[in-house]
């Protein structure tokens, strides 16, 4: 990956803060508190100089007991400030990233297929999680406290000067050797980073797809390679954040070398001071300057690390508003949502790739009239599935044009039309929920009473009835606790319940036991009735009932026509028939 993400990119800056504007108020209290918390920091050493010298040595007690009190005010106010300042600043964090958030979701959700097809779902996942989480450290942890610890190291090393400046020079020698360290240290460590988070993104991916995939790997007993790969995986995430540690762990100790220079200088020359004379530096002013020290030194190596998370989170804004840019959407122009769809389809002269100039549908015309059931035959590869997908828009025409009832499919609203094409696929998804909800898809408007006719109309309202808790009952993910002819069963339901003008089914029932078979063609039956159907089927029955039949060879109609037309014909259809039905044509004569 480019080294990219600079904090000093201005425009990335305001991007990230055009979410802190629903929380202008929490985000300016936030920079008071801090300057807040900048500004009384050098007092309380300063009370305990005053005292050093003006109570204890000189022996007066009673002003002692008023000093103490003074402190301790002081460090309860401190404390509260800080208390509300670090509440503030990760309520502002987690307040802009949940935001963000939601709208990385509803942005995703609405890329087409074509942009699923090339990014890794771990990669989005990362993108959505720990990406995102990064951006709300620039608040908690990066921004507003850089600012804090810039201010409050220039306040002191102003109230040294003032206090005694001669002393502060010579004690804040060192000082040009830290900011030398630094910004070696920060150069490094943005490339350790860096590295991290393509290895956050490389884990997430693998783990997603092979957990996904499991029982792949475990039928083919991948499982040592599988490991292997992981290992080395989770070597190069291991070996970049120990690289990382490294430039800590040389870091830190040269700052305490630099600062142990500057204490050595402060007692060294406030010590001859004192000595030679009296009345310049006070024991209690090294007092203070040992407190202020540390105060300087602790901001300046945070600086460091908060610059780092900053960038940090500019790095993770990047690349999660780079999956915000991605202009991948279906454009939804079309105005045009009818009160009733007919379903008359037609295609004519549809030319259609995946990618460019690839065509894997050619000069494709025919029509599906209304009501009517058409079957799509084909070998595997033949463009099928690919003339369902384009009439939904999941993917777009390259030439030529699909209406239906006359109208081009892009002067529909696209929600429109998708809710008027019911699509059952072979592999059917389920999502961890009910029953109820994957049927619904969480529509309030379905009511159950709906949701039970139509189980009964494709004949699972009596499985679905003996499961525990019935239509409650959690499928778990992936409908992992139901069968294959279960789940399609569900998917059917999930169709009627929609009732759309349009049918798609693409091999719908290639998955499903004989057994469930009966059923289910009763259950496709009851789906197809008064409805426009194209059918990708295997089974020789779906077929036979079918008005036509369009066969499909390299994205190209070969045959139209009948069953019974076609087998005359005794050409393309013939002889796929041949091969993939008479066994199956045999079988059932029997
Ligand atoms: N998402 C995709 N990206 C690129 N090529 C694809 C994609 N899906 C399918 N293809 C290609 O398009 C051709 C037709 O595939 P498809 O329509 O799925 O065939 P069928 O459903 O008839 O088996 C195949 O050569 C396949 O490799
Ligand atoms: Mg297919």
């Amino acid at each position: 990956m480019a080294v990219t993400g600079e904090v000093y990119n201005t425009g990335l800056l305001k991007r990230i803060f055009q979410y802190v504007k629903p929380y202008r108020a929490v985000f300016v209290w936030s920079v008071i508190l801090t300057i807040l918390l900048a500004a009384i920091s050098p007092v309380r050493p300063f009370l305990i100089k005053y005292t050093l010298d003006n109570y204890i040595l000189t022996g007066k007690y009673s002003g002692l007991v008023n000093m103490t009190i003074l402190m301790i005010f002081m460090l309860l106010l401190q404390t509260l400030i800080q208390y509300n300042h670090t509440l503030l600043t990760n309520t502002l964090g987690q307040s802009v990233i949940r935001d963000l958030r939601i709208n990385v979701f509803n942005h995703i959700t609405k890329l087409r297929l074509k942009f699923f097809d090339k990014t890794p779902i771990g990669q989005l996942i990362t993108r959505t999680v720990s990406d995102l989480e990064t951006i709300a450290d620039i608040f908690s942890e990066g921004l507003i406290s850089m600012i804090g610890d810039t201010l409050q190291v220039i306040v002191i090393i102003v109230v040294m000067l003032y206090t005694d400046w001669k002393l502060s020079l010579v004690v804040l020698l060192p000082v040009p050797l830290l900011i030398l360290a630094t910004r070696k240290f920060q150069k490094a460590i943005k490339v350790a980073f860096q590295e991290i988070r393509n290895e956050v993104s490389n884990l997430n991916t693998f783990l997603q797809e092979h957990i996904t995939g499991v029982s792949i790997v475990q039928y083919f007993a991948r499982e040592r390679q599988e490991y292997k790969k992981f290992y080395a995986i989770n070597k190069r995430y291991r070996d970049a954040n120990i690289r990382s540690n490294w430039y800590y762990s040389i870091f830190f100790p040269v700052v305490e070398l630099i600062s142990a220079m500057s204490l050595g200088l402060l007692i060294w020359f406030g010590a001859n001071s004192i000595l030679s004379n009296p009345v310049g530096v006070t024991p209690g002013t090294i007092t203070q300057f040992i407190i202020y020290l540390g105060m300087v030194y602790t901001p300046i190596r945070q600086l460091a690390d908060k610059f780092n998370t900053l960038q940090m989170g500019m790095v993770g804004a990047e690349r999660v508003f780079k999956v915000l840019d991605t202009d991948e959407r279906t454009p939804d122009s079309g105005i045009l949502k009818p009160v009733k769809l007919k379903g008359d389809i037609e295609f004519k002269n549809v030319w259609f790739a995946y990618n460019e100039e690839n065509y894997v549908l050619k000069d494709l015309t025919f029509e599906v009239r209304a009501g009517e059931t058409v079957a799509l035959v084909g070998a595997t590869g033949a463009g099928k599935s690919s003339t369902i997908n384009i009439l939904n828009r999941f993917y777009e025409v390259k030439k030529g044009e699909i209406t239906i009832d006359g109208i081009d499919i892009h002067d529909f609203q696209l929600d429109y039309l998708r809710s008027h094409i019911a699509t059952v696929l072979q592999d059917v998804f389920l999502f961890s929920d009910t029953i109820l909800n994957n049927i619904t898809l969480n529509n309030a408007d379905i009511k159950i009473e709906e949701v039970v006719d139509a189980a009964k109309k494709v004949g699972a309202h009596d499985f679905i009835e003996r499961l525990p808790g019935g239509y409650q009952y959690n499928v778990m993910e992936r409908g992992a606790t139901l069968s294959a002819g279960q789940a399609q069963l569900i998917s059917f339901i999930r169709a009627l319940v929609h009732n759309p003008a349009i049918l798609v089914l693409d091999e719908a029932t290639s998955s499903v036991d004989t057994e469930t078979e009966l059923l289910i063609q009763k259950a496709i039956d009851n789906l197809m009735e008064g409805r426009t159907s194209i059918v990708i089927a295997h089974r020789l029955s779906t077929i036979q009932k079918a008005n036509r039949i369009i066969v499909l060879d390299k994205g190209e109609i070969k045959e139209e026509g009948t069953h019974q037309q076609l087998l005359r014909l005794n050409g393309y259809y013939k002889k796929l028939y041949d091969l993939q039905f008479s066994s199956e044509g045999i079988a059932k004569s029997t």
